[in-house]
This record gives C-alpha cells, structure tokens and sequence, in this order.
C-alpha cells in the first residue's frame, strides 16, 4: 500500500472479530514501530504483548475505567459516554493488547523527548497494522488504572504506560474524522 493510502485509510478500529493474530504479525509492528526517530536515538519504547489469558486480565482492569467515566457524564454527555463505557467494557473484543511502555524522567524535556519519539513509534506500528489488513486503536484511557496495568504486563519501577494499543482484524469500517484544515502558518520570508 503506498505511504498516503496507508495514512488515509487508518482510522480507529473500535470493533474486533474473533480471530487471532499472530506473534509474528505483531513482532513485524513492534520492528517496524522501533524504526521510528528518537533524540540522541535514545529509543525510549517498550512493547509489552497481552494475548489470551494476559489479555483477559488486562481486559478486566480496563473494564474499571466505565467507573471513572461517569466523572465526565457534565462535560461529554451521556451519549457518549455511554458508547465509550460499552467499548471499555470489552476493548471491542480485540484479541491483542499491547502496552507502549517507556521510561520516566525526572527532566520535563528528556520526558517530552520520550513522548515525541513513543508518538512516532506508535504511528509506526499502527500504519503497518493498516497495511497488513488489521485494525488499530490507541487507548490514553487507562490512566485511571496504570498502577494495575502495569503489574498485569510486568512493567519495571523507572517506566511507565504511554499508552496502550489495541489490535486485531477489524468487524467495522470506522468513518473517517473530520480533520482541521488551517494547520499551516508559512512564516513571512
Ligand atoms: C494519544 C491518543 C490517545 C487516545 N486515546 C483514546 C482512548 O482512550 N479511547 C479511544 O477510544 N480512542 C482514543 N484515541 C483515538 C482517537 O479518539 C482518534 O485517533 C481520533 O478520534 C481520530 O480518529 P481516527 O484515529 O479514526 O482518525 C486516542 C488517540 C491518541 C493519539
């Protein structure tokens, strides 16, 4: 698939069938994603898979956060609320979860640098899924519930979850977004 397709087509897969994927598939993203840029190439990521029962377990955790969604019923509404505490419930049956792990700095720019290179990493991953046929949804969700996550994918003390991203063969074709268009400022020459 070229570079543009693969951009256009990725959208957030929030449906899943019941098929598996296999490690290979997922080692191919992980490879691909730590071909990503980092400052000082630093490579400040690390993959923690969840299948089968480790899946489950990690399921079950965020299926706590439908909790903590309720805080925001004021500001979302109760519609969307709604629809997101049903996906929480069962990450949309997706068969594959993984865990961007990376490490915790104590300087807010080493920390920003992280973030930014985890960024470029996870976009890495999620196009190649794109143009293996799978579906892909980047979840910041789990902040309500990182101290459980992190035991149940055995991240070490000095990391933390960046996010969690969740894989499979899609049983959706999700709309695309609406985008910003009045992103670019030419500074005067
Ligand atoms: C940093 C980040 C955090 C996100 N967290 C969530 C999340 O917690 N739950 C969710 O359903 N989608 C999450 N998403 C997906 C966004 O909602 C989605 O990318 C956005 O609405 C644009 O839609 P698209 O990905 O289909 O283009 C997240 C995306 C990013 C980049």
């Amino acid at each position: 698939m070229e570079l543009l397709a693969a951009l256009r087509n990725r959208h957030s897969t929030r449906l899943y069938k019941n098929q598996q994927v296999s490690d290979d598939e997922i080692r191919a993203l992980c490879d691909a994603a730590a071909m990503a840029p980092s400052s000082m190439n630093s490579q400040p990521w690390h993959f923690y898979v969840a299948t089968g029962d480790s899946r489950n377990k990690v399921g079950e955790i965020m299926s706590l956060t439908t909790l903590h969604l309720q805080e925001y019923i004021e500001i979302l509404g109760a519609e969307v609320v709604e629809r997101a505490a049903r996906f929480y419930e069962d990450m949309g049956m997706a068969p594959v979860i993984v865990a961007v792990a990376t490490p915790t700095f104590e300087d807010p720019t080493e920390q920003r640098d992280a973030y930014i290179a985890v960024g470029a990493a996870i976009e890495n991953f999620m196009l190649l899924a794109v143009d293996s046929g799978l579906g892909v949804c980047n979840i910041s969700a789990p902040r309500w519930v990182v101290d459980q996550l992190m035991e149940a994918f055995g991240v070490p003390e000095g990391s933390t979850i960046a996010s969690l991203i969740i894989v499979g063969y899609p049983d959706e074709a999700p709309l695309a977004q609406e985008r910003h268009h009045d992103v670019v400022t030419f500074v005067s020459r």
